[in-house]
């Protein structure tokens, strides 16, 4: 931060009453009945939803940059005009929606992401939204947490550069350009370990795991210059995160050195009462203050309570007044003090550009995974008649997936209508709209196409499952058209991992699109009939049953590894001990060979490289995404089995080769040791590069500290 800004802020700080102060710290996501003159008052800081306040007050209903335009305008008027923000859940996509952020991960391209992002900012800012709550970073290892759609899968090295693009896509280099917004990365922290699935409830978590598999994406985030944080529901190992002091002050601000601000989740301060560690509000708001919570979402406790409390002597004013500076900075950083308003005629211009639709179709194509492709079924050719059906034939809306308030479902070409601008001449589409049409027109078909899955409404927040497999009636549906005999092509379209293991013999080939946003239907037709290839690969693990999870590639060996012996191994009697699908999964149209892996030398000092050559040995062009993973032999701790350290996404033609290098750094194999400190220790490496977490060339180096 420049001296110059930093003074301003100071010099401000130092004009505020206490009642403009504790504004500042107070966001509300008005009602019809909202106060204006609150913002005329300087008592609050920022609006969210804003659309809310101004309903009744002869304005349309959306939220719209004359609105916004109009609310700051009433912030202005104030003794010391000290401009709003505007935040809205803008998760993935605005009216542009992009595949669901897990589906992003997918993808294993950060680059697509940052663009993504950059592409949603234009289209946020617009409408004078200056401040998304996003990037979502939470780490999940269970699927039946619904929230799992939100983030970048099960894998810290994979979340944490997705973090970093998605921050430096949202905010770019320059936070104050007006076609930028503030990121906010969320939960902090550990809310994916929430018991059983159940979102809002607690979890434990030991403090070397927190550090090495949950932190490591809000580390990214904040290296990448993120300029707000959203602290978590969640209670954490007995200290909810809206009042966990170590995690918000110690390692945050004083390790990270983070210095935007943070704001609680919807009323998580007021919450802290219900979980039994504030008596009170008062007593609520000073514990989040205390933390390290500077601004209050809607609870409104700060706003009722603060001064009363620091008039009584509970609370020093250095806490409230550094909750304020925060703030003032990050408005400053994104330029609100200079341009308050934002150019209503953008929104005309910026909303769903081509290049943006563009954008969304690459991205899901990127992102949808091939599970299976028996006999090379895909992508479909010589087929005559194709019967389509199941309950995403006419999907629309469904296909954006969680969180998306500003998508509207009449920007989205149907799912049938995307095959019929995608299929070739010499195939007929038929479209079944029941199960039992589906069954009688299947014996005449040449082949099925069945879309499967679960409505978008079925995940995101709250959206928690106790069974991982498919709606009720989806699985017979499948099994009845396979008694048929006739080739299927199963597409699953989702916001988890389902356990699918009694689908997946039945069909001849499977497709995991997850809810691939605006451009959804577009890329899966040009996928299954070739036009484009699939490359996504899969950033969590896929359980054969639910009752497997949490299932995570990542894992601890026991004592008694599967493999070790036949009887008493880590395993369920009635399962196989292996995931239907692990980490990094994924085929293509075309077949890739991984030769000759070599290491530059057999010890570790500064950096090592590894490297190997891949070759696209099919006959069609192809993505693949290498991946290089790291075992740890024997630590002061236990160490997972495999880690992925790097990854590279390589398109070859048919025939080509090439050589695809890794370098390896101290840094990569360090972890937070016994004593708790950060770092590597000596001895024995196992390296993979790999097409996934449970295959690869392998080799061993040497560490020697
Ligand atoms: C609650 C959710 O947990 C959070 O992700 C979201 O940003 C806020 N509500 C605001 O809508």
């Amino acid at each position: 931060m420049s001296q110059d800004a930093e003074l301003f802020i100071q010099q401000l700080l130092a004009q505020m009453t206490l009642e403009e102060k504790i504004g500042q710290l107070h966001q509300v996501s008005p009602g019809g009945d909202f106060d204006l003159n609150l913002l005329q008052t300087g008592q609050v800081g920022s609006l969210f939803n804003a659309d809310g306040a101004l309903t009744g007050q002869g304005f349309s209903k959306s939220s719209s940059a004359e609105q916004i335009n109009h609310l700051q305008q009433q912030a202005l008027s104030a003794r010391l005009h000290i401009p709003l923000i505007f935040g809205r859940d803008v998760i993935h996509g605005f009216r542009t929606i992009f595949p669901i952020p897990l589906a992003q991960a997918a993808s294993f391209n950060p680059e697509l992401a940052e663009q993504a992002a950059a592409a949603t900012a234009r289209e946020a800012s617009a409408t004078g939204i200056r401040w998304t709550f996003a990037p979502m970073l939470d780490i999940a290892r269970d699927p039946r947490w619904g929230r799992v759609a939100e983030g970048n899968g099960e894998d810290p090295y994979l979340g944490a550069q997705m973090a970093a693009a998605l921050v430096r896509g949202y905010q770019g280099d320059d936070l104050s350009a007006p076609d930028r917004i503030v990121a906010c990365a969320k939960h902090y922290v550990g809310y994916g370990t929430a018991e059983g699935g159940r979102d809002y409830e607690g979890g434990e978590v030991s403090e070397p795991t927190l550090r090495d598999v949950y932190l490591p994406p809000f580390q990214a985030a904040v290296q990448a210059g993120v300029g707000t944080l959203m602290s978590a529901f969640i209670d954490l190992n007995g200290i909810p995160a809206t009042a966990n002091h170590h995690l918000l002050t110690e390692i945050l601000r004083g390790e990270w050195g983070f210095d935007g601000f943070v704001v609680s989740d919807w009323e998580s301060i007021k919450e802290l009462i219900a979980h039994g560690v504030a008596e009170d509000e008062a007593h609520a708001a000073r514990l989040a203050l205390h933390a390290g919570v500077d601004m209050d979402m809607v609870s409104a406790v700060y706003h009722r309570t603060l001064a009363d409390s620091l008039a009584k002597g509970l609370l020093p004013i250095e806490e409230v007044d550094q909750a304020v500076l925060r703030i003032l900075r990050i408005k400053q950083r994104a330029g609100l003090f200079d341009q308050p308003f934002t150019d209503p005629q953008r929104e005309k211009q910026d909303l769903l550009r081509p290049e943006a639709r563009q954008l969304a179709r690459e991205f899901a194509r990127q992102s949808i995974v091939l599970l299976k492709n028996q006999a090379n079924l895909l992508p479909l050719q010589g087929i005559r008649r194709l019967l389509v059906t199941g309950p995403f034939l006419r999907a629309r809306a469904e296909l954006f997936g969680t969180w998306t308030p500003d998508g509207r479902g009449e920007d989205v070409t149907p799912l049938d209508e995307g095959l019929r601008q995608h299929t070739p001449r010499t195939t007929e589409l038929w479209f079944a709209d029941s199960t039992d049409m589906a069954l009688h027109m299947a014996h005449h078909s040449d082949a099925i196409l069945l879309l499967l899955g679960e409505h978008p409404v079925r995940s995101g927040e709250n959206g928690n499952v106790s069974d991982l497999r498919l709606p009720p009636g989806q699985s017979e549906f499948l099994a009845a058209l396979a008694e048929l005999g006739k080739p299927i092509v199963l597409v699953i379209f989702a916001g988890r991992p389902l356990a699918l293991e009694k689908e997946i013999p039945l069909a001849n080939a499977v497709l995991y699109t997850w809810h691939p946003g605006i451009e959804g239907a577009a890329a899966l037709a040009e996928i299954l009939f070739g036009e484009a290839a699939p490359s996504g690969r899969l950033p969590i693990t896929f359980p054969r049953r639910t009752g497997q999870v949490p299932i995570y590639y990542n894992h601890k060996n026991s004592g008694r590894p599967v493999g070790s012996s036949d009887l008493f191994i880590t395993r369920y009697s009635d399962l196989l001990p292996r995931p239907l699908f692990p980490f990094g999964y994924g085929l293509t149209y075309t077949q890739f060979s991984y030769n000759d892996l070599r290491l530059s030398s057999s010890t570790l000092r500064k950096q090592l490289q590894v490297q190997c050559t891949l070759t696209n040995c099919g006959t069609r062009p192809g993505s693949e995404v290498v991946q290089l993973y790291l075992h740890d032999r024997v630590g002061s701790l236990t160490r997972p089995v495999r880690e992925l350290k790097g990854f590279q996404r390589v398109t070859l033609q048919p025939g080509e080769s090439q050589i695809v290098t890794f370098t390896l750094t101290e840094e990569q194999l360090a972890f937070t040791r016994s004593d708790g400190s950060h770092g590597a220790e000596p001895g024995w490496f196992n390296v993979w590069v790999a097409p996934d977490s449970s295959s690869g060339l392998h080799a061993e180096f040497r560490y020697e500290g």
